[in-house]
């Protein structure tokens, strides 16, 4: 196949080259166990003390809040466990939209450890209803129960944005802990995770050009944290196991990268969503979009096809062009049933849905080819 059209960025990024090369010498020479007490062990140690050091300074956190972890899938698992197992939170309030590193998650702790759980109400947007939520902790306070509430930040099939100060501030009024999986907005917006009054914030490094295998889990002051899994006291004791000493470089220089480049790469890649949905919109008068035009994260634009073609056929068609997007999220690919984000939305969703995801690295060009190339196959073959 000739040239690969890469419209799937929020199911993963390709690595930047300058993330690669700062990594490369901790993968060669660099090699030391940060826990060993010769000068190369130290080397090791000591650059991962200035990449939380880092880390912690462009998400305006202290470094004792910030821990190094396998990815978002272990930082919420951290995150949720923390708060049933130490944090006497008895109920969980969390969105049927989450990905399911919450949901799976939540769905085991009510299953094994007789914790309750509720979903808040959504809209057809996918937007939080903020006065459900008041509600459900304000009766929850009255059982004198104590809550954990997990939202995502932004959803990775659609694109909505929680409003996280709000829903900060309506889980400070009921002293419930808040984690809020940041995935995908960690790496895509200037974040100050001190202003937030978050409890729990978790972040993946391959989600913005960073390696895969990667993530922090940012844990306020007040969690007192323990480790999900056993072992040595790598991470201050909560995070055990051999640290991924270039990982743990490539999250840093990826994550300053974005934030250096920040202002031109989400001017760049906002243009590029306006001109998919501009593109679709006038291929398809009558089609919908799931993702909101307002208050909707940058890097991703869902669409809802007027097509009976089906999801999995058009992805088919689309890969066999060299045109990588998805139906849904990654870890659900594949799997024969419509995205559990798309069911949960309150509309009419009969046509195809697709998801595109963008990155700096794709152009106009990549969209109007996708473009045309949707609107061959749906108009020739499935009209
Ligand atoms: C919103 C969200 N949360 C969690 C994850 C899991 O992150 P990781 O792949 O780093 O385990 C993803 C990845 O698809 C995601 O999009």
């Amino acid at each position: 196949m000739e040239k690969i059209t890469y419209l799937d960025n929020a199911a993963t990024t390709a690595i930047d080259p300058e993330v690669l090369a700062a990594m490369l010498p901790y993968l060669s020479t660099h090699y030391g166990n940060p826990s060993s007490s010769y000068s190369i062990g130290r080397q090791s140690k000591s650059i991962i003390e200035a990449c939380r050091k880092q880390v912690a300074e462009l998400l305006g956190v202290s470094p004792l809040t910030i821990f190094f972890t396998s990815g978002g899938t272990e930082s919420n698992n951290t995150a949720i466990a923390s708060s049933v197992r130490d944090l006497n939170c008895k109920h969980i309030i969390t969105s049927p939209i989450e990905h399911h590193a919450v949901l799976k998650t939540v769905e085991y702790y009510c299953l094994r450890e007789k914790i309750t759980c509720s979903f808040v109400a959504i809209n057809a947007a996918g937007e939080v209803d903020y006065t459900d939520l008041d509600a459900q902790l304000q009766a929850k306070k009255k059982e004198g129960i104590t809550c954990l509430v997990s939202l995502m930040h932004a959803n990775n099939e659609i694109g909505t944005l929680l409003d996280l100060p709000l829903a900060a501030e309506i889980c400070k009024s009921y002293d419930a802990i808040f984690h809020s999986d940041c995935v995908q907005t960690i790496g895509h917006y200037k974040m100050d995770l001190s202003a937030q009054r978050l409890h729990f914030a978790s972040a993946s490094g391959h989600k913005f050009h960073g390696p895969k295998g990667t993530g922090i889990l940012y844990a306020n002051h007040t969690t007192g944290v323990k480790p999900l899994i056993y072992g040595g006291g790598q991470e201050r004791n909560v995070r055990a196991g051999t640290e991924n000493v270039a990982g743990i470089v490539g999250f840093t220089k990826a994550l300053e990268l974005s934030m250096q480049n920040y202002e031109k790469d989400n001017l760049y890649i906002r243009n590029l969503n306006l001109q998919m949905r501009n593109g679709l919109a006038s291929e398809f008068p009558v089609m919908e979009f799931n993702t909101p035009e307002e208050n909707s994260l940058y890097t991703v634009l869902n669409a809802n096809l007027p097509s009976t073609v089906g999801d999995e056929l058009l992805l088919i068609y689309l890969d066999n062009l060299g045109i990588c997007v998805s139906s849904g999220s990654a870890c659900s690919s594949g799997n024969d049933y419509r995205s559990h984000v798309i069911r949960a939305l309150d509309k009419n969703n009969d046509g195809t849905t697709i998801r595109f995801s963008f990155s700096k690295q794709n152009s106009i060009a990549d969209i109007d080819f996708a473009v045309g190339k949707i609107s061959e196959i749906i108009k020739t073959q499935f009209a």
